[in-house]
């Protein structure tokens, strides 16, 4: 399984930090200056302490876009179950849940594969793998959050390249293939020793939009090429 492309190492920007006002301008720089993915975070005021966008924005990016670009769609939001169907019919190429808003974990991984999309957990900073591990045959894609979920611009808390690892041996070991993405504090700094833990999806929100769009991504994809 995994989504991305044998080898190749993905760049999801997070629209979150990018300015609304000329979204759609945004996006096509952050594109066409190398990223493959658009990382779109949906916060409830629920999950997190904060509310973000919904279903008709996705809606937009996905009529311009179409099948070229996946839609990578982190829901931040209580009893996800409730939306699924929604997000894929609006153009959601991947959904990613969190284990901490699902009860039954498996039941809404199942939900997501019969709605046709990509499947992905994601994992708070402080949830350990273990709540998780017997879903992983189940996936495309593990998120390991490395900052608090909720808000753009967070600090990247440094446990999370243990974690890090710990989760690259256990795929290595069991030898799947689900791609392994980091979403908070990525930078310029840090994204060459993420890749050689083993990331190979790295989410990025105002290391991109903060400042010449252009110049941050190709930076950022110079390292991610390397
Ligand atoms: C945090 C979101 C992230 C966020 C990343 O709750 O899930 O995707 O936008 O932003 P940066 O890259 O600025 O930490
Ligand atoms: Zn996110």
């Amino acid at each position: 399984m995994g989504a991305a492309l044998e080898g190749q190492n993905i760049l999801a920007p997070s629209i979150l930090s990018a300015d609304f006002m000329k979204l759609g301008e945004d996006i096509d720089t952050a594109l066409s200056a190398g990223a493959q993915w658009i990382h779109y975070d949906v916060m409830d005021g629920m999950f997190v302490p904060n509310i973000s966008v919904g279903l008709p924005v996705l809606k937009c990016i996905h009529n311009k876009y179409q099948e070229a670009v996946m839609l990578d769609v982190h829901l931040m939001i209580e009893e996800p179950d409730r939306y699924i169907e929604n997000f894929a019919a609006s153009g959601a190429g991947m959904i990613s849940v969190h284990v901490e808003a699902c009860r039954h974990l498996d039941r809404t991984v199942e939900h997501i594969r019969e709605a046709g999309v990509k499947c992905a957990v994601a994992l708070n900073p402080s949830t350990p793998l273990t709540s998780v591990e017997y879903m992983l045959p189940k996936l495309d894609m593990v998120v390991l959050m490395s900052v608090n979920p909720g808000f753009g611009g967070q600090k990247f808390i440094p446990y999370t390249m243990e974690k890090l690892r710990t989760l690259t041996a256990l795929k290595k070991s069991r030898g799947f293939a689900f791609d392994i993405e980091i979403d908070g504090g990525v930078t310029t700094d840090n994204a060459r020793q993420l890749l050689d833990e083993g990331a190979n999806v790295l989410v990025a929100g105002s290391s991109v939009f903060g400042g010449d769009i252009k110049r941050n991504v190709e930076q950022l994809m110079e390292i991610l090429n390397a």
